[in-house]
């Protein structure tokens, strides 16, 4: 078990893809097996379980999208800025995403309701350096850095998102405890690449080729040594035990159907 931290999940008895915010879900509307989703789901949960306390806030109807707990918010110290999303199809999880925080002893930060910010799927803190990796392009706005700096105090590197099919920060970067950087170069512009380079050495930097970024490999949860993901190639696995880690697959090919994997289905409440 990791000490004292938890994450949050949200079951998903009402997952669905019923409209198109992202190019996974193009295609996708009704195409969602929720029985499979399930069970995905269910062993995502019983590995995490063996590493870290999970709690739950109760899925809804009419708003499929909410098992993807990234994006609820962004947790620091016991406060959290509630998401603002981008899209209306997700606005209306934000007033349910509130009332969780607040029955939960949450102190609830604030934000300029006209900026769009969508947690912990573009919000991302290092596991070494004190710094918050904070993506924009698509989703949050560029000035979500200014305002979360404000909100929590912390240090933000923003980085500009150029490819739609990584369209969250989570989508294409992952932060590995000791200071590792998972990540797809791909999916920034060059001067964040650059920014990545001037504060991660280059051996440290673990980048991932376009078919293993395409099976969600950055969308990992890294627990202690263990990166728990869907999918990741014979050479990207090997580089991560090569590192220490402890790489653990599960397939997640449903929730890929919208555009999310098993970091999206997560959200850290003890950062
Ligand atoms: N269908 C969801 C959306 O487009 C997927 C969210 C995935 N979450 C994440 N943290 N990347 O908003």
């Amino acid at each position: 078990m990791t000490a004292n931290q938890t994450i949050l999940m949200c079951e998903p008895g009402h997952f669905s893809v019923d409209y198109v915010i992202n190019p996974w879900m193009e295609n996708q509307t009704g195409m969602v097996d929720r029985a499979r989703a399930s069970r995905q789901w269910e062993r995502l949960r019983t590995i995490l379980s063996d590493f870290i306390k999970l709690a739950f806030v109760p899925s809804q109807p009419g708003v499929p999208d909410m098992v993807f707990t990234a994006n609820a918010g962004l947790v620091h110290t016991g406060k959290v800025i509630v998401s603002r999303f981008a899209s209306q199809h997700r606005r209306a999880e934000e007033p349910l995403i509130r009332a969780w925080f607040e029955e939960n002893g949450y102190a609830i930060a604030d934000w300029p309701q006209h900026v769009a910010f969508e947690g912990a799927g573009d919000a991302l803190f290092d596991r070494k350096l004190p710094i918050l990796w904070f993506g924009h392009g698509f989703r949050s706005d560029a000035a979500a850095a200014g305002a979360i700096e404000r909100a929590i105090s912390c240090r933000t590197v923003a980085l500009r998102l150029v490819d739609p099919r990584f369209y969250h920060l989570d989508t294409c970067l992952c932060p590995l405890e000791g200071g590792w950087l998972l990540y797809y170069p791909g999916a920034f512009d060059q001067e964040s690449l650059d920014k990545i380079c001037a504060l991660v050495t280059a051996r440290k930097r673990i980048e991932v080729d376009e078919a293993d970024a395409l099976q969600f490999a950055c969308n990992a949860v890294n627990l202690g040594k263990a990166v728990i993901l869907n999918h990741a190639s014979e050479k990207l696995i090997a580089h991560l035990r090569r590192e220490g880690f402890d790489p653990m697959l599960t397939p997640l090919c449903e929730f890929l159907k919208s555009g999310g994997a098993a970091k999206c289905l997560t959200l850290k409440l003890s950062e």
